[in-house]
């Protein structure tokens, strides 16, 4: 392994992140850090919201290493279901393994199953269209930035039920996505490895939402990295410090109107 990275290199999706997988949890990504941070609030706002007297399905776009899949599964939440759904074979193989014998805090775990699945092209996967229209809530966490934002609010669209449900969504900040792209360093080669990825600021993925018949509920969080955040035992380790100042993720619930 060299101690520099080489060149950055563009890779096809897929690729990234199968390569990014064997990585993603273990590279001291401050985006992650700050979405278990930020997350919470929001899953329970969303409980809140949905209040409904039978077990809800739940259905993740893009649950990559399983990091909040898992966290879903360990809540004493009245969830019957969680569709763990994701473009790399790589990132759904660590996944199924962190959730393994993942149980609720009264014992008992949801069902939990997981599938192949690429956004741009949900007609392709029949096990997932039978999936469609039937998740009461949809959870993407940090997927929207590598998706064109028609494409994804479609597909969110089409896993809803259609009486209307949720979306929990966080995403990188435009602010930090116009000084940097999603992308690791292979530890095998050494090479910086970047995919496609997209800034949006809040307004536009807001506004394209309302043409898909999503309406905001309640506030979007936004988070930026502070100085007592960095440091041994703190939030972020030292990969945050160059982020001091800016703001780096957001994220909401939206309604879909029916
Ligand atoms: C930055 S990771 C986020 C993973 C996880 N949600 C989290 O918060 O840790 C982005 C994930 O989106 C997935 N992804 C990217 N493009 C996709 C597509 N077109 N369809 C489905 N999943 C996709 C990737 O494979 C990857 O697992």
């Amino acid at each position: 392994m060299s101690s520099t990275p080489r060149p950055i290199r563009s890779v096809s999706n897929t690729e990234l992140y199968d390569r990014w997988a064997k990585v993603y949890d273990t590279d001291g990504n401050i985006l992650q850090a700050l979405d278990d941070h930020m997350l919470p609030p929001l899953i329970d706002r969303v409980f809140k919201l949905l209040s409904s007297s039978s077990p809800l399905t739940i259905t993740e776009l893009g649950a990559g290493t399983g990091r909040n899949t898992v966290k879903l599964l360990s809540t004493a939440l009245p969830i019957s279901r969680i569709n763990a759904l994701d473009l790399s074979p790589g990132m759904l193989a660590v996944a199924k393994s962190r959730c393994a014998g993942a149980l609720g805090s009264d014992g008992q775990a949801p069902q939990v199953a997981f599938y192949d699945f690429d956004a741009l092209r949900p007609a392709n996967y029949p096990l997932v269209a039978s999936l469609s229209l039937t998740a009461d809530l949809v959870v993407s966490t940090l997927v929207l930035e590598h998706l064109p934002l028609s494409d994804f609010f479609r597909t969110v669209k089409w896993l809803l039920k259609p009486e209307g449900g949720y979306l929990v969504l966080t995403n990188m900040h435009a602010d930090m996505g116009r000084k940097s792209q999603a992308g690791f360093v292979d530890e095998e080669t050494g090479e910086k490895v970047r995919g496609e990825s997209f800034v949006y600021e809040v307004s536009e993925v807001l506004e394209e939402g309302k043409k898909w018949g999503f309406v905001l509920e309640g506030e979007v969080g936004e988070r930026g990295v502070r100085k007592e955040d960095i440091g041994e035992g703190r939030l972020l380790g030292e990969r945050g410090k160059k982020w001091i100042g800016c703001l780096c993720w957001f994220g909401c619930v939206m309604r879909l109107k029916v």
